[in-house]
C-alpha cells in the first residue's frame, strides 16, 4: 500500500529569494503527485490539488461547488466553527448554476474580445498620462502607486461608471479586503464602506443613467441589492489582480534580464509574453471549491462535503504539463494556463486584463529603457501568502535622466 502524501498547514510566506515561486511545499506536494491530502488549521481534511490536469477538470465539474456557504474551512487561517452565510446577492464568483448565469449572461457581451479591443485607445491615453506624471516627478519612483494600481482602476472605474473622484476611497478598500493583511475588524468595515458607497452609486445610475456597464444593467429586472453585489465583484475582481500582475510582471522581466533584452528588441512578442507572464506568476493563486456529492478522482473518493483547495500557480507550473515550468519562457508555444480559471467562472473580464497589459508593459519598458529595481531585488516587499492575490506592496524603481 502508497502512503498517502499529505500537506498540513502551508506557510503564509514564500521562500527568501523566491519570490515568483509557489511556496516550496506547494511544490514538493506536486511531486509526490497531483493530488494531496490536506490537514486544514481548523482540523478539516480536505485535499490539496496541484497537478493541471486534475485542477482543471475539477474546475469544470459541476459537482464541485463555489457557493461560499459550503466554504467554512480558510486554507491558512483557523476560523473555528463559523457560520458562513450564502453570497450576498449579485456576488456570482461565490455561486453556482442556475443563480450564477443570472448575473453572468448579462454581463457577458459587454466583456468580449471587439469591445476590449475598442477601449485599446483610452487605455493608451491612460498609460500615456501615467507615465508622464511618472517621468515628470523624476526617479526614483514607486511602481504600485504610480503605474500597477491607477491604471487598471482609472479603467475599471470608467467601464462602470464610478465617477474619477471616488476612485482613491475603493482602491483603498478593496486593497484591504484583498491584501491579506487586515484584521477582521478593519476587514468588515472595508467591505462595509464599500458596500454602502456602491449601493449609493447603484442608485444614482437608476436615476439618472450614464454611458457604462453598470447604467446599462439598471435597464433590466436585476434589483439594487443584485446590481451592487455585481459592481463589487467587478471592481474588486478588476482592479487588484491586475494591479498586481503590472508590478509583479515588471519585477520579473527586471529580474530576467534576457527576457527583457528580447521583449524590446521584438515588440511582437508581447501577447506571448503577456501570457507567459500570466502563467508564470499566476497572482490569482488558489481557489477553493466543496465536493456536492461523494466523487472519484485521481483513484480517491472525495466525499460529499469535503474541500478541496485548487492551486492554479502549481498548476501552471506541473511539468507534465509544461517544459520547464519554472522558466521564464516569452517565446513558450504551449500556451493554456489556468490563470483565469477554466468552467463556468473563468475570469469574465481576461480580454480587458489582457489589453490592458498588452499596452501597459510595452509602454513602460518604450518610455524609461534604463528601467531597473532601486533596490536590492530581497528588500523588495511581498504580499504574504494569505493574500487572495499575489503580488508586491511596493516597486521602488529608478531610470537614468
Ligand atoms: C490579470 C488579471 C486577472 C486575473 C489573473 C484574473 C483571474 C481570475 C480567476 C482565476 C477567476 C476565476 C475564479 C474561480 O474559478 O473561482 C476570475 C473570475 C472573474 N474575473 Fe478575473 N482576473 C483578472 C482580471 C479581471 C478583470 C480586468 C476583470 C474585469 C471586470 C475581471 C473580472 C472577473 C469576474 C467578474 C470574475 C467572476 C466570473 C464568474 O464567477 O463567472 N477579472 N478572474
Amino acid at each position: 500500500m502508497t502512503m498517502e502524501h499529505t500537506v498540513t498547514t502551508l506557510p503564509t510566506a514564500r521562500r527568501s529569494g523566491c519570490p515568483f515561486d509557489p511556496p516550496a511545499e506547494l511544490i514538493d506536494a506536486r511531486r509526490h503527485g497531483p493530488i494531496s491530502r490536506y490537514l486544514f488549521p481548523d482540523g478539516h481534511q480536505g485535499w490539496l490539488i496541484t497537478g493541471y490536469d486534475l485542477v482543471r477538470s475539477v474546475l469544470a465539474d459541476s459537482r464541485f461547488s463555489s457557493r461560499k456557504e459550503l466554504m467554512r474551512h480558510h486554507p491558512l487561517i483557523d476560523y473555528g466553527d463559523i457560520e458562513v452565510p450564502p453570497a450576498p446577492p449579485g456576488e456570482f464568483l461565490l455561486m453556482d448554476e442556475p443563480q450564477h448565469s443570472r448575473y453572468r449572461k448579462p454581463l457577458v457581451g459587454k466583456f468580449t474580445v471587439r469591445r476590449m479591443r475598442l477601449l485599446t485607445e483610452r487605455v493608451e491615453q491612460i498609460t500615456a498620462e501615467h507615465l508622464d506624471a511618472m517621468e515628470k516627478a523624476g526617479p526614483p519612483a514607486d511602481l504600485v502607486t504610480a503605474f500597477a494600481k491607477p491604471i487598471p482602476s482609472v479603467v475599471i472605474c470608467e467601464l462602470l461608471g464610478v465617477p474619477y473622484e471616488d476612485r482613491g476611497f475603493f482602491q483603498d478598500n478593496i486593497d484591504k479586503f484583498l491584501g491579506g493583511e487586515a484584521g477582521d475588524e478593519e476587514l468588515f468595515a472595508a467591505y462595509t464602506a464599500t458596500q454602502q458607497y456602491l449601493a449609493e452609486l447603484v442608485a444614482a445610475k437608476r436615476a439618472n443613467p450614464t454611458d457604462d456597464v453598470l447604467s446599462d444593467l439598471t435597464d433590466s429586472d436585476l434589483t439594487d441589492e443584485e446590481l451592487r453585489g455585481m459592481a463589487l465583484i467587478l471592481l474588486s475582481a478588476g482592479y487588484d489582480t491586475t494591479a498586481n500582475m503590472l508590478a509583479l510582471g515588471t519585477f520579473a522581466l527586471l529580474q530576467n534580464p534576457d527576457q527583457l533584452a528580447a521583449l524590446r528588441a521584438e515588440p511582437t512578442l508581447i501577447d506571448q509574453a503577456v501570457e507567459e507572464l500570466l502563467r508564470y506568476l499566476s497572482v490569482a493563486k488558489t481557489f477553493m471549491r466543496t465536493a456536492l456529492e461523494d466523487v472519484e478522482l485521481g483513484g480517491r473518493t472525495i466525499a460529499a462535503g469535503t474541500s478541496v483547495i485548487l492551486s492554479l500557480n502549481t498548476a501552471n507550473r506541473d511539468p507534465e504539463r509544461f517544459a520547464d515550468p519554472h522558466v521564464l519562457d516569452l517565446r513558450r508555444q504551449d500556451g493554456g494556463h489556468l490563470a483565469f480559471s477554466h468552467g463556468i467562472h473563468q475570469c469574465l473580464g481576461q480580454q480587458l486584463a489582457r489589453v490592458e497589459m498588452r499596452v501597459a508593459f510595452p509602454a513602460l519598458l518604450n518610455r524609461f529603457p534604463t528601467l531597473r529595481l532601486a533596490v536590492p531585488a530581497e528588500e523588495v516587499s511581498l504580499r504574504p501568502e494569505t493574500a487572495d492575490i499575489y503580488g508586491v506592496k511596493s516597486l521602488p524603481v529608478t531610470w537614468d535622466v
